[in-house]
């Protein structure tokens, strides 16, 4: 059997698969595949592991038909029409769980430097401009986190480790919107479900932590920057999908939000020359929460499990498209 990888990956991940009796064909050159490319190595293939986004729509999937396995190294799916797959009977496998800390931890680290403007100042220094700094000059301060409001989109477990972080470090009061009510964050953090129009108007910062889908894409656009604080901020670190990026940088010039800090933009990658990287008040990270040593050996090895069970014909073990 053999399987064929979109990236070069780590030595552990290839000896489970190879320990297994599974060749491994690792794509090298350090440019995604275009979606032909990917038809054309996924025939000589048995199965996919699919590290980065590449689009697993109908086309691809009805040309890859044989497939006997789609395993993705990340938890978020939306790259792939999973209904399709189930059709074909191609099972698709993610890696749940295991990046719950590393993208809390992101999420976190952009809500505090996005706050003090940490990237501005850092490049300050790179353009020889630590000297002189006015004490009014609001340009160079922040503000603070301690006993505001968090609201969270999407209250899953990044949601919830993210929260934890806030209350903890911050005191701050958490409230979210999601689909149903998270009870055990509601109790160990006293988190209030409220709905989307108290979360945006009542939160000091807002973290996205949802799933992109036809509901929540671009859910926050003008309208709804138009109802948050002006000293609001606005995270994201789920899908770059879910912001409008033209509203949100107009609700930044505009000062009818106070900052951003993202690490997921609409589109990916974000083009070099965005206004956005020269704001003050605006952290912006390469779609990094699962980037840790630990975080990517786990979700190599469940994927790894994904694909080892696939190839044998038996249920994955994160099969998010069972049939
Ligand atoms: C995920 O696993 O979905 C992360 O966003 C990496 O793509």
């Amino acid at each position: 059997m053999k399987v064929f990888v979109t990236r070069k990956i780590m030595e552990s991940g290839k000896k489970l698969l190879n320990d297994a009796g599974i060749e491994v064909t690792e794509w090298t050159a350090e440019r995604d595949l275009t979606q032909e490319e990917l038809i054309a190595s996924c025939k000589e293939h048995d199965g996919l592991l699919s590290i980065g986004s590449n689009k697993l729509d109908a086309h691809f999937l009805q040309s890859c038909s044989h497939l006997k396995v789609i395993a993705l190294h990340s938890v978020g799916y939306d790259h792939v029409d999973t209904e399709t797959a189930k059709q074909l009977r191609i099972p698709v496998g993610n890696t749940p769980g295991v990046l719950t800390d590393a993208t809390a931890d992101l999420a976190f680290l952009l809500l505090l430097a996005t706050s003090r403007k940490a990237f501005y100042q850092h490049k300050k220094i790179l353009n020889g401009d630590w000297g002189f700094s006015n004490p009014s000059d609001t340009t160079d301060l922040g503000i603070e986190l301690r006993g505001k409001t968090l609201g969270i989109f999407g209250l899953g477990s990044i949601g919830s480790e993210l929260a934890r972080r806030c209350k903890y470090a911050f005191g701050m009061q958490i409230i979210y919107t999601n689909r149903s009510s998270n009870l055990p964050a509601e109790k160990e953090l006293d988190a209030q479900k409220v709905s989307f129009e108290e979360l945006l108007a009542q939160s000091d910062a807002i973290s996205v932590h949802a799933n992109l889908t036809p509901e929540t894409r671009e859910q926050f656009n003008a309208a709804a920057f138009e109802n948050m604080k002006e000293t609001a901020i606005f995270g994201n670190a789920a899908r770059g999908g879910i912001h409008n990026e033209k509203d949100l940088t107009i609700a930044l010039k505009n000062g009818t939000i106070w900052g951003a800090g993202l690490d997921v933009t609409n589109p990916e990658p974000m083009d070099p020359g965005n206004e956005l990287l020269n704001m003050p008040n605006v952290c912006v990270l390469p779609h990094i929460g699962s980037a840790t040593i630990e975080t990517r050996t786990a979700m190599l090895r469940l994927a790894a499990a994904n694909v080892i069970a696939g190839l044998k014909g038996e249920q994955l073990p994160n099969w998010v498209n069972p049939f």
